[in-house]
């Protein structure tokens, strides 16, 4: 996650590695950069182990990488190119090692790979794989391929890469954290006019019931402690019961919260047509389900929408954020929005104005609208000039940055649950999680990664909100 801050107005920034290392002598090593959305960070996880049983372990040091993967992301232009900039890196650390009698292989995974297969060949020197998000489970026999000569593979097998993906060692599940991202289902169905998703994740597929399940119970007998549900289109979930019937995401996190130890569980990324009665229910009674909803929108303007082939209005949108508010008034709302889509009036804009001044988000992601070569908005006539985008980025981002604060602000002499994760960067302190997916800071005196306590938040920091434990008396602790 993002730090706070950054989770208002940044582009999705690059994640180095998995988020921790693990140097074990004499084994291969493999670096892997993720960019974009979680779903790279839970393909990158699975990537690692497919080759972990091969002998590597991870680096988080591009240059002692014997496999270097980049792990793309083709959502934006400027993702998209990053990977051929990144990939200029790359070749000159190749040829360091190669110089020094060493060697590295190569791979370009995720959806640039998906979507443009062996332009990647072509256009960079030096990539010895390029893998489609389908096909990770292939990997070691395509790098074994790929000795010989470049090898692409961007099929849509028929055989489930789910099924086919080792499960980690509990040890690794335990180094990646007490909060894990589960894929339950991917791909789209919605064909919105800006995006490439449905192209390079293609149909929508959701994992059956008992797939989750296994490795949500193997999660958590590790120490995990809370599961981010994730799908392009998570909340269109309809995957097969152990009864045979397709299950609802609704059910599935009901199912899922009678796993003994799991306390939290989250869920990413809904479509507000997919907002369905029992999923607005569960917010109001399910404890396990954090009040935290990501409903993208995208635009307040209903021309706009209709445009983004959204299939909903802006009036539709501001009912379910009631409905979910009347069942859980706390709740933490957040959303993507694109400016300067094709066509956008400055009305347009100001009706995205006000529906973001209507709800009120505690976080959202936003953007310039990126023409993605093949989407029906690309070859749209009315696209809007650069300078104009930039001017309403900047203060749709003011509105939602100060959105932001004031949701935090609100926090402060509050007593929140946090999950704590790991210590922080001051000697004794912890940081975790609220319900509401704050960075917390605070003394730990005794908390160890796992735990939920009650936190006192007194202030805000920089990137998370500062508390103290509210279980324990300070004087009483200190004497
Ligand atoms: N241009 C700008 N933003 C886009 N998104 C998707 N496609 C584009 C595009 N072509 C944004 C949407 C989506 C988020 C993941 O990325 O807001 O919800
Ligand atoms: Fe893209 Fe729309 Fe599908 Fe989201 S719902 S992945 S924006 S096509």
């Amino acid at each position: 996650m993002l730090g706070m801050a950054a989770r208002v107005i940044r582009e999705a920034r690059p994640r180095r590695g998995f988020g921790g290392t693990m140097a074990q002598d004499g084994s291969r090593k493999v670096y892997v950069k993720s960019y974009g959305c979680q779903m790279n960070v839970y393909d990158a996880q699975r990537m690692a182990d497919v080759l972990a049983p091969e002998g590597f372990s991870e680096t988080t040091e591009m240059a002692d990488a014997d496999l270097v993967v980049l792990n793309t992301c083709h959502i934006r232009e400027k993702a998209a190119e990053k990977v051929y900039s990144e990939l200029g890196r790359v070749r000159e650390m190749r040829r360091d090692r190669e110089a020094a009698g060493g060697a590295m292989q190569v791979v370009v995974a995720g959806c640039v790979a998906q979507a443009e297969g062996g332009e990647i060949l072509r256009r960079a020197k030096g990539v010895d794989l390029v893998v489609g998000p389908q096909s990770y489970h292939r990997l070691p026999a395509l790098l074994d391929a790929a000795r010989v000569r470049p090898v692409v593979d961007t099929d849509f097998p028929a055989d489930s890469k789910f099924d086919a993906l080792p499960q980690p060692r509990p040890e690794r599940t335990r180094q990646r954290g007490v909060s894990a991202f589960v894929t339950v289902q991917e791909g789209c169905d919605k064909f919105c006019t800006f995006c490439v998703v449905p192209y390079t994740r293609g149909a929508e597929v959701s994992r059956p019931v008992t797939a989750i399940l296994a490795e949500v119970e193997r999660l958590v007998a590790a120490g995990v402690r809370e599961v981010s549900l994730l799908g392009q289109n998570v909340n269109a979930y309809h995957g097969e019961g152990p009864d045979g019937a397709a299950w609802t995401l609704p059910r599935l996190m009901r199912r899922l919260a009678e796993t003994p130890g799991l306390a939290r569980i989250r869920y990413t990324t809904s479509h507000p047509g997919d907002m369905d009665d029992d999923l607005i229910a569960l917010h109001g009674d399910l404890p396990a389900a954090m009040p935290y909803l990501h409903l993208p929108v995208q635009s307040g303007s209903d021309a706009i929408l209709a445009a983004m082939n959204r299939r909903h209005g802006r009036d539709e949108y501001l009912r379910i954020i009631e409905r979910v508010r009347a069942v859980r008034p706390d709740i933490a709302l957040s959303s993507d929005f694109i400016v300067g889509f094709p066509g956008e009036t400055d009305a347009d804009f100001r009706d995205t104005m006000a529906l973001i001044a209507e709800v009120g988000f505690a976080a959202a992601y936003s953007f310039k609208y990126s023409p993605r070569p093949g989407t029906p908005a690309a070859d749209n006539v009315a696209q809007i000039p650069e300078d104009v985008k930039t001017a309403r980025l900047h203060e749709l981002q003011a509105l939602l940055d100060r959105q932001l604060r004031a949701f935090n602000a609100a926090t402060v002499g509050r007593t929140v649950d946090v999950l704590v994760e790991k210590p922080g960067k001051h000697p004794g302190q912890m940081v975790g999680k609220s319900p509401y997916l704050q960075a917390v800071a605070f003394e730990g005196r005794g908390a160890q990664a796992g735990d939920i306590v009650p936190v006192r938040i007194g202030g805000l920091g920089n990137f998370s909100l500062l508390g103290e434990r509210a279980d324990i008396e300070p004087d009483r602790e200190s004497a």
